[in-house]
């Protein structure tokens, strides 16, 4: 490498990413300056190479304060403008993930036995890389105890308490506040769409499934949301700016948030989807918006449906779902009321997950 990573770099990036004690506290890496600190008319007066013992890089001296900055070449390397990251993104959006139609997943289900998960670390980074890759994974022969879903949970965050309480039972209620609480049908959807933040990760843990009917299925929302774009960007378009209301409602709470049913980045790329037909609600537009954004709702709700892109299973007792609830969408066939069929849900969230991977594989790079 030579000094033109230095001098092609923006000075106020560069001396940003100055790693010296003075600028970040040692102990814990954070930023001691704030932006506005920097002197104006910050420049490089002079670079020169060095190689330590154990790192090489360059120490550039800054005007007009005298500044001494020492970047590793590897830092360098890794970091410097137009490198190899590129416009990479955060690890949520469409360019960081494997889209499916079920027939891609034969064979290959993304599965692991709890005790396999639990006992050996590859196990549990590759299931968990799978919840970002895939989408989801499956956990196979993992204890039917009552509110083991929230142990699950922890294993990789932090569960995500809501109104309906640290887990929801889906089981047949005498009252039910939501319709996953009934026999019914329930088509291909994301969960609470009406909560702002979303839950970005939902686990579901199978505790009985007797009844006839109750089977599941998935589809990759990222993958419909892209087919969309392809066969009709101008609905794709539509979806992705028109905010939609969800709300939810019961005796004792109120929920509502205005979202696009397709969230992209600032790239233009896929990065969330919300789509729930039991909670959306009354859209206030102009009469040409709200038509062209009900044939795009149409259009994006047929993809959704289309039998190739839905994965059927059946959860068995013991089975716990692991899934991205702003990707993913999930449904279940209906079932006969008088069967047994009982759910533990809880929601986490993908952060919290990012990061169990990340420490998980620091330790594995360790060992
Ligand atoms: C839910 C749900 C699916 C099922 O509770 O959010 O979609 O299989 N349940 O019962
Ligand atoms: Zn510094
Ligand atoms: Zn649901």
């Amino acid at each position: 490498m030579s000094s033109t990573a230095i001098t092609d770099s923006p000075a106020p990036w560069l001396r940003d990413n100055c790693p010296c004690d003075a600028c970040r506290d040692p102990r814990n890496g954070q930023k001691l300056f704030q932006i506005t600190d920097l002197p104006a008319g910050l420049a490089v007066a002079s670079v020169r190479e060095v190689s330590g013992e154990a790192t090489t890089g360059w120490e550039v001296v800054w005007e007009p304060d005298g500044h001494r900055s020492l970047y590793p070449a590897d830092w360098l390397d890794a970091h410097a403008p137009g490198g190899p990251r590129g416009t990479g993104g955060d690890g949520r959006t469409e360019a960081d993930k494997e889209l499916w139609a079920a027939a891609d997943l034969s064979g290959r289900l993304p599965e692991a036995s709890w005790d396999a998960y639990i006992g050996d670390r590859s196990v549990r980074i590759h299931a968990l890389e799978s919840v970002r890759r895939l989408g989801f994974a499956l956990l196979r022969g993992v204890p039917c105890r009552d509110r083991m879903v929230l142990d699950v949970a922890e294993t990789f965050g932090f569960v995500r308490r809501t109104n309906y309480g640290e887990l929801f039972e889906v089981r047949v209620e005498p009252d039910p506040n939501n319709l996953a609480f009934t026999g019914a049908l329930i088509t291909p959807h994301t969960d609470n769409p009406y909560r702002d933040p979303v839950p970005t990760v939902q686990l579901l843990h199978c505790l009985r499934n007797e009844a006839k009917g109750g089977d599941s299925g998935l589809v990759d929302g990222f993958h419909a949301a892209a087919l969309l774009r392809r066969e009709d960007p101008r609905a794709f378009d539509v979806l992705t700016r028109v905010p939609v209301e969800f709300s939810f409602a019961d005796a004792r709470t109120e929920l509502r948030a205005q979202r696009p049913l397709i969230d992209v980045d600032p790239l233009g790329r896929i990065r969330e989807i919300r789509f729930n037909n039991r909670s959306i609600g009354t859209l206030h537009e102009s009469a040409p918006v709200l038509e062209e954004f009900y044939a795009a709702y149409r259009r994006f709700g047929e993809l959704l449906l289309r039998p190739e892109l839905r994965l059927d299973f059946r959860l068995t007792p013991g089975d716990c779902l692991i899934f991205d609830n702003t990707r993913l969408l999930h449904a279940r066939t209906a079932f006969a009321e008088s069967g047994g069929r009982h759910l533990q849900g809880a929601y986490a969230d993908l952060d919290g997950l990012g990061s169990a991977l990340a420490v998980l594989r620091r330790e594995g790079a360790a060992a």
